[in-house]
């Protein structure tokens, strides 16, 4: 099939939903294939492999040859330009103890670049879409960010990663921040702080520690609403640190975060 930003989007739409169809129902089940990865706060549940194979299959039916890379089974090899970058349950933790903030998150790469991002609240039916240079969408609303202005008056959304010596470090940016902003959220689930961010649900994002699937999809969403989305200092936004703000807002949110060093740490 075509892999144009537009074709690839409508596949991912279709997997999404029926991806987050599948996380619902196993929801309403009792969880108790509980188990945790890197270390005693990263679970994983029945339902996160589940999910994630449904998309797999879904995918190499409908896409064989396309590379996926996946939160829980890792990558397979592409013969081609496209590869689907896929967080199946994005916000495990919150899904584990029935919090309504947990997303499928897909997006399609060609060539590297993230063309097509679909993020799915499975909870709520939420679903925010974009396409590079097609912009950010929700129920057919477009989408443009906050237009708060002063990092004093932002909400400003973050998370953390699972080793406890990132965490520490975590805390004590926010210690620092905290005094600076209006407040501060975290809510679980790094997709839907992004598309949030889209919406000027929150003002900002950022956190260090992102995996790909984290952001892909979620990161595409923020930027094609006109958000800056990246490192420090003119980093591109990835593990060590992904910053998604408006332009009016960006600066000031970099620039504390640099003297906060929250780049730095384990
Ligand atoms: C996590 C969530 C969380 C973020 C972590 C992610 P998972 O993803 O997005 O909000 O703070 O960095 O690992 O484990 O629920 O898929």
């Amino acid at each position: 099939g075509a892999s144009t930003p537009d074709a690839l989007l409508e596949i991912a739409v279709r997997i999404a939903r029926e991806a987050a169809g599948t996380a619902r129902r196993m929801r309403a089940e009792a969880i108790t294939d509980v188990r945790t990865k890197s270390t005693d706060t990263d679970v994983v549940t029945a339902a996160d492999r589940a999910v994630e194979r449904q998309v797999v299959d879904a995918l190499a039916a409908e896409r064989p040859g396309d590379g996926v890379l996946g939160e829980e089974y890792g990558a397979s090899d592409s013969a081609g330009a496209v590869r689907w970058i896929l967080d199946p349950i994005d916000g495990t933790v919150n899904y584990l103890y029935g919090l309504p903030q947990y997303a499928v998150s897909l997006a399609a790469e060609v060539d590297g670049v993230v063309v097509a991002g679909v993020v799915r609240n499975a909870a709520t039916g939420e679903e925010w879409t974009a396409t590079l240079g097609g912009g950010a969408w929700r129920d057919g609303r477009r989408l443009s960010g906050s237009v708060r202005t002063g990092l004093d008056q932002a909400l400003v959304a973050t998370g953390f990663g699972y080793d406890p010596a990132r965490r520490a470090h975590q805390g004590a940016v926010l210690a620092g921040l905290i005094t600076r902003v209006r407040d501060i959220r975290r809510l679980g689930a790094a997709a839907i702080d992004l598309c949030l961010a889209a919406e000027g649900g929150v003002d900002a994002y950022f956190e260090k520690g992102l995996n790909p699937w984290d952001h892909a999809a979620g990161g595409l969403v923020a930027a094609e609403a006109g958000l800056r989305v990246s490192g420090l200092g003119g980093a591109a936004a990835g593990g060590d640190m992904l910053v998604a703000a408006p332009p009016a807002l960006f600066d000031a949110l970099h620039d504390a975060l640099v003297e906060l060093d929250a780049a730095g740490g384990p």
